[in-house]
């Protein structure tokens, strides 16, 4: 009897130590990289430079694809965080079909104001926003 009460507490223990709410925020802020996500300025000027460099010829002007793959949703080909669309608009994917033209033309800058713009899209579900 005594025995289970202990590994009764430790149950409990362990699913409070081991609840998200203990992970350094630290760890949780990693892969939030774009210092421009949520910034109204920035949006505009993504919104621009989306349309500028062609993006919507393959995605579409909302983003709803075509011949390249919608950018609302919840599928991502490589992954959704900031540093994998980066890399990926940049052309640094190994694998990747996407033209690399646009990004290696694009400033680091004018990359993350298009990702802060790519955001604004989203019609998914909002719990699963890891960015
Ligand atoms: C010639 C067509 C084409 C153009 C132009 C294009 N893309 Fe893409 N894009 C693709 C394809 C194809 C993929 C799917 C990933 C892959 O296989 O490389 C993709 C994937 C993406 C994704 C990830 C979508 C997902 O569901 O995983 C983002 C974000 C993106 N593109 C942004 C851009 C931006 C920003 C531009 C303009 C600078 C751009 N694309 C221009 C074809 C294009």
């Amino acid at each position: 009897m005594r025995q289970r009460r202990w590994i009764l507490v430790a149950l409990v223990a362990g699913l409070i130590l081991g609840q998200p709410g203990n992970v350094p925020a630290q760890d949780q802020a990693v892969k939030k990289l774009n210092p421009f996500t949520g910034n109204p300025e920035a949006i505009t000027e993504g919104k621009r430079l989306f349309s500028l460099y062609g993006c919507p010829g393959c995605h579409g002007k909302e983003g709803g694809g075509g011949m390249g793959r919608p950018l609302l949703d919840d599928e991502w080909q490589f992954g959704s965080d900031d540093g994998t669309l980066f890399k990926l608009i940049r052309g640094e994917i190994p694998g990747q079909t996407m033209p690399d033209v646009f990004g290696k033309a694009m400033k680091d800058e004018e990359i993350w104001q298009v990702i802060a713009f790519i955001r604004t899209l989203y019609k998914g579900d909002p719990s699963r926003i890891n960015w």
